[in-house]
């Protein structure tokens, strides 16, 4: 007989090999080819605690296009780094993109790039792993779950509870760690993003202030 952990394994390959296989938009050929996300969820029902939470950022870059393996460039260190000072460990969590493969020369996903990509890939693996939280990692994730706005700014470390037709989760932005390898005054607003996470993790409730941030001061 099959058991549930055998039909959750084969869904998430099932998830993994749509990614790999697309050639449903014009993206793909600016490519060398999907990347598909990486890491797992604790079983349903959580018998502890812990949240069970999805990292989505925006598109792969030059090195995921290369490797295959999501965040596997200098953002990818870089968050490794935040995940590892708050305590949350890469194996336990999910990691995947708005968008699945590499927009020609690093250009941002357009909005409806984004969307179409997400409502193949992203939507299903949400309805598949049921996460509690999705920390949506730069603005191209923000503004894919919340269409209303146009930059992160507005949004950045404040909970919204989203609701799909198979559950409600909390949504929470933060800004990319691309931005501080870009910009070196941004290292600090970007640690304060994920100790907010940490706070969200620690109480599920929302940050006491989480806006106007902090990180205007740096
Ligand atoms: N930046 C992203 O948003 N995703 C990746 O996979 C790599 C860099």
């Amino acid at each position: 007989m099959t058991t549930v952990i055998e039909l959750r394994t084969a869904g998430a390959e099932k998830l993994r090999q749509d990614i790999l296989d697309c050639t449903a938009c014009a993206l793909r050929k600016e490519c060398r080819g999907p990347v598909p996300w990486r890491g797992d969820l604790p079983p349903l029902p959580s018998s502890t605690n812990r949240k069970r939470v999805l990292f989505v950022g925006e598109a792969p870059g030059r090195n995921e296009d290369l490797t295959k393996r999501v965040f596997s460039g200098e953002a990818g260190i870089l968050l490794a780094d935040c995940l590892e000072h708050i305590d949350v460990d890469q194996s336990e969590v999910l990691i995947g993109n708005t968008t699945n493969c590499r927009p020609r020369d690093n250009r941002d996903p357009t909005p409806e790039e984004a969307a179409f990509c997400a409502n193949l890939h992203l939507e299903p693996h949400l309805e598949h792993f049921r996460p509690d939280i999705v920390v949506g990692i730069g603005a191209i994730a923000a503004r894919y779950f919340l269409p209303w706005t146009r930059t992160l700014d507005r949004v950045e470390r404040v909970p919204y509870v989203l609701d799909r037709p198979w559950g409600s989760f909390i949504f929470f932005a933060l800004l990319h760690p691309a931005a501080a390898l870009h910009e070196q005054r941004q290292t600090n607003r970007v640690w304060q993003g994920f100790q907010a996470l940490r706070r969200l993790l620690d109480n599920g409730i929302p940050d006491p202030t989480p806006w106007p941030p902090d990180y205007r001061e740096v």
